[in-house]
C-alpha cells in the first residue's frame, strides 16, 4: 500500500512513445517494479533508488525516466514561480551544474511554454542566488548536467528531474546512420510487440543501418541497452554510487549468450558499411550478425521458424530503388512464403496499399507513429 502526499509523489515516471505503453509496462514488471498506473505515453511505477537506476539502464522502450520533485496546483505564472521556489533545488544539485528546463503536457493556464520555462528557470536560479552569494546555475541547451521537466496538466504542475539527461534511445552504438533509420526505442518496441524473445533466428530483409538487428541482438543476449553510458542522475547530490553499482551488476549477471543469428539484407553499399562498422565497433564483430550484401530477392538461403521484422521503404521518406513499391512488397510476400516457412513476420509501414500487395493473411495490427508519420506494424504468420 502506498500513501502519497499530493505535493510529493512517491512514484517514478517512465515515458515512451504512443502505442508502446503495454510494452514498457511489461518491461518494468520484468525488472521487478510495481506499476502505479499506466497513462498516455507513460507508465508510473514504485521502486527503490536502485530500481530507478536499473530502469534507466535496462528499459528498451523508455525515452526517459523521471523523478518527481514537487507537484502543486497553479492557475497562473506567478503561482507557478512561487510554488517552484519551494522545491529544494540546492539539495538536488550544485550551483556549478548546468541545467536545461523543458515543458511537457498542455494546460490552458500555461499556454506559452517558453514563458513557463522562463518562470521555472527564475525559481531555480533565485533559490540558488539567495543561498550562494549570488551564484546561479547556467543554462545549457545541449547536454546539460541536470535536466528539469515541468509537466503541466490543467491546473496541476509536476516538476521532475530526468534521470537520463539525453534521451534513452541514444544508446551510443549509432553515431552515424543510413537513410531513414528507426529510433532505437521504437525498434525495440516493435520487436517486442512482434513477440521477439531472442529464442529464434532474427531476419530483417531490408535492414538499412540495422536498428532492428542491433536491438534484437541486445534483447536476445539480455544486454541492458544503456549499461555503459553516463546519466544525469550521476550529477545529483544524492547520487548513490553503491546502489548504482548494485543495479549495474545485477544487469550484467542477467546477460546470457543467445545461440541465434541476426540476418540482415541491405542492397545499398554505403548503408551496409555503416552497419558493418557498428557491428565491429560496438558488438565485438560478433559472427552472430550475418549481413547479406545484396537484395533479399537474390539468393536462396532459407530462414524457417524465425522471426522477421522489417521496415521497408514507405514511399514517404525513401523511395524503393525500383520505384515500384507494390512490386517490392509483393516480393517481400514471396520471400516470406517461400523462404521463411513457419515463421512470424511483422512489417512496419505507413503504406497500406503496399502492405496489401504482400498478399498475406493479417494476424494482428498495431497503430504507431514513426516521427510524424502514422504507420502500422502488421503481423503475419507464414
Ligand atoms: C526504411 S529503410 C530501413 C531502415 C532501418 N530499419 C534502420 O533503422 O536503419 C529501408 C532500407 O531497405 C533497403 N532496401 C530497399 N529495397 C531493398 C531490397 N530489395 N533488398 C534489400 N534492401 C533493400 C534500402 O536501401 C533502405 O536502406
Amino acid at each position: 500500500m502506498h500513501r502519497q502526499a499530493f505535493d510529493q509523489p512517491d512514484y517514478y515516471v517512465a515515458n515512451c512513445r504512443a502505442g508502446l505503453e503495454p510494452v514498457l509496462e511489461r518491461e518494468l514488471k520484468e525488472l521487478g517494479c510495481e506499476i502505479a498506473f499506466v497513462g498516455t505515453r507513460m507508465v508510473a511505477f514504485h521502486g527503490s533508488v536502485e530500481d530507478f537506476y536499473r530502469a534507466n539502464m535496462a528499459l528498451r522502450t523508455a525515452i526517459n525516466v523521471l523523478r518527481p520533485i514537487r507537484k502543486f496546483r497553479a492557475k497562473d505564472y506567478d503561482i507557478l514561480y512561487f510554488q517552484a521556489r519551494k522545491a529544494p533545488w540546492h539539495k538536488l544539485f550544485e550551483v556549478d551544474k548546468t541545467i536545461r528546463i523543458d515543458v511537457k503536457g498542455q494546460s490552458q493556464n500555461f499556454r506559452n511554454s517558453q514563458y513557463t520555462v522562463h518562470r521555472v528557470k527564475d525559481a531555480i536560479v533565485d533559490t540558488f542566488r539567495k543561498l550562494t552569494d549570488g551564484y546561479r546555475p547556467s543554462i545549457e541547451k545541449r547536454e546539460p548536467d541536470v535536466h528539469v521537466v515541468a509537466f503541466v496538466h490543467r491546473d496541476e504542475v509536476t516538476l521532475y528531474l530526468d534521470g537520463a539527461g539525453e534521451p534513452l534511445f541514444k544508446r551510443g552504438y549509432r553515431l552515424e546512420h543510413g537513410e531513414a533509420p528507426l529510433k532505437e526505442d521504437l525498434a525495440a518496441g516493435l520487436l517486442q510487440l512482434a513477440g521477439y524473445k531472442g529464442d529464434r533466428d532474427f531476419v530483417d530483409p531490408m535492414c538499412g543501418s540495422g536498428t532492428f538487428l542491433c536491438e534484437a541482438y541486445l534483447l536476445a543476449n539480455r544486454i541492458a541497452p544503456n549499461l555503459n553510458r553516463h546519466f544525469a542522475f550521476q550529477n545529483w547530490l544524492d547520487f548513490d554510487e553503491a546502489a548504482f553499482e548494485r543495479a549495474r551488476q545485477s544487469l550484467i549477471e542477467r546477460q546470457q549468450e543467445a545461440a541465434v543469428a541476426f540476418h540482415g539484407f541491405e542492397e545499398d553499399a554505403a548503408t551496409r558499411k555503416v552497419l558493418e562498422r557498428i557491428v565491429v565497433d560496438h558488438f565485438g564483430d560478433d559472427p552472430a550478425f550475418r549481413i547479406h550484401p545484396h537484395r533479399f530477392q537474390d539468393g536462396d538461403e532459407t530462414f524457417a521458424q524465425s522471426l522477421v521484422v522489417t521496415n521497408p521503404p514507405y514511399g514517404v521518406r525513401l523511395q524503393s530503388k525500383e520505384g515500384d513499391l507494390n512490386r517490392l512488397y509483393a516480393d517481400l510476400g514471396n520471400f516470406l512464403r517461400h523462404r521463411c516457412e513457419k515463421s512470424t513476420a511483422a512489417v512496419f509501414s505507413s503504406n497500406s496499399e503496399a502492405l496489401n500487395a504482400l498478399g498475406l493473411k493479417v494476424a494482428h495490427k498495431w497503430k504507431l507513429y514513426n516521427g510524424q508519420i502514422e504507420a502500422r506494424l502488421v503481423q503475419y504468420r507464414v
